[in-house]
């Protein structure tokens, strides 16, 4: 049986800039090409998801507009379901600005819009459908998410939360999550801490467990790797190599195989493997969700490194 994943959270119409370099401040420079994809941390980890074999429903807000359909189309033709995917007339679909340097390294600026519409009223609807797990992110207001987290503990649905954007976040308001995995950044807006080293990574992730008392906290390390914390585990695991294009997205691919393989086998060791995988994979394409690997592409490279 296919994990049944309900993602809640954002939706964006990516607008990536190609560039050779940053431009400084104050400086204008120019760029290689531009391009529309579609993109939001909801959405990319929804279709990744439903790639790696995820039954996946996705809650959120879209404005009325014609990016709002493109992407809820887009959704659909990836077998999301859409059914509680609102077109809110009161503010345009969420928009993102990505400027990508030479070797991959972005940085986002992101427009919300609708996203930060949703509310719990959202949430009573999609949780009415049975679902072995939710994902959501912070794109939408932190008050659906805490009541999100509230709902999940009351109906025993576990609750994995990818912590981006960066923020400082109140993190005894997620108390008894199942699992919470902030990048790099992340991690330093929550704790204070940089994580330069797996010194201060382990005790970053040390923080966040003994703060949201999560049962697993999964930090992403980029390009050293991932550290899995909680139940008595304590693991390093090296980022696969590859040819970096784009890191946009990659944070996603590894938090919808996180969420999914450990739905399949209650194993989140292994579960923190495939993520890996999955987030070196998405860095070899360019854009969010062309970027995102199907299952049978995550096999081969798997079978690739073994
Ligand atoms: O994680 C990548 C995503 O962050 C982009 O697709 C952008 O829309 C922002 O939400």
């Amino acid at each position: 049986m296919k994990p049944r994943i309900l993602v809640v959270g954002s939706l964006n119409m990516d607008l990536r800039l190609s560039l050779t370099r940053m431009p400084a401040a104050g400086e204008t420079c120019l760029g290689r090409d531009y391009a529309y994809i579609p993109g939001g941390k909801g959405a990319n980890q929804a279709v990744a998801a439903a790639r790696l074999g995820g039954q996946v429903f996705f809650c959120g807000r879209r404005g009325e507009d014609c990016n709002g359909r493109i992407l809820e189309e887009g959704l659909r033709a990836e077998g999301v379901d859409t059914a509680c995917l609102t077109a809110d007339p009161a503010a345009p679909t969420g928009l993102a600005v990505i400027p990508v340097e030479e070797g991959g390294q972005n940085r986002i600026i992101v427009l919300p819009g609708a996203n930060m519409r949703v509310e719990e009223a959202d949430l009573r609807d999609a949780l009415w459908q049975p679902c072995d797990g939710v994902i959501c992110q912070l794109e939408i207001p932190l008050e659906t998410v805490f009541a999100l987290h509230a709902m999940t503990r009351e109906r025993g649905i576990p609750l994995i939360v990818d912590a981006g954007p960066a923020m400082s976040l109140p993190l005894d308001r997620l108390r008894g999550v199942e699992v919470i995995s902030p990048n790099e950044t992340e991690t330093q807006a929550m704790t204070g801490l940089s994580v330069g080293d797996d010194r201060s990574a382990l005790e970053a992730a040390q923080r966040i467990q003994s703060r949201a008392q999560a049962r697993f906290v999964v930090l992403k390390l980029g390009g050293r790797g991932a550290l899995l914390y909680g139940e008595g585990v304590e693991r390093f695991y090296p980022a696969y190599p590859v040819q970096a294009v784009d890191t946009t997205a990659a944070g996603d691919a590894f938090t919808a195989a996180l969420t999914l393989r450990y739905l399949e086998t209650g194993d989140m060791e292994t579960a923190v493997e495939w993520a890996g995988l999955a987030g070196a994979l998405a860095v070899t394409k360019e854009g969010a969700q062309p970027s995102l690997p199907t299952s049978a592409e995550l096999e081969a490279f798997r079978r690739s490194k073994v």
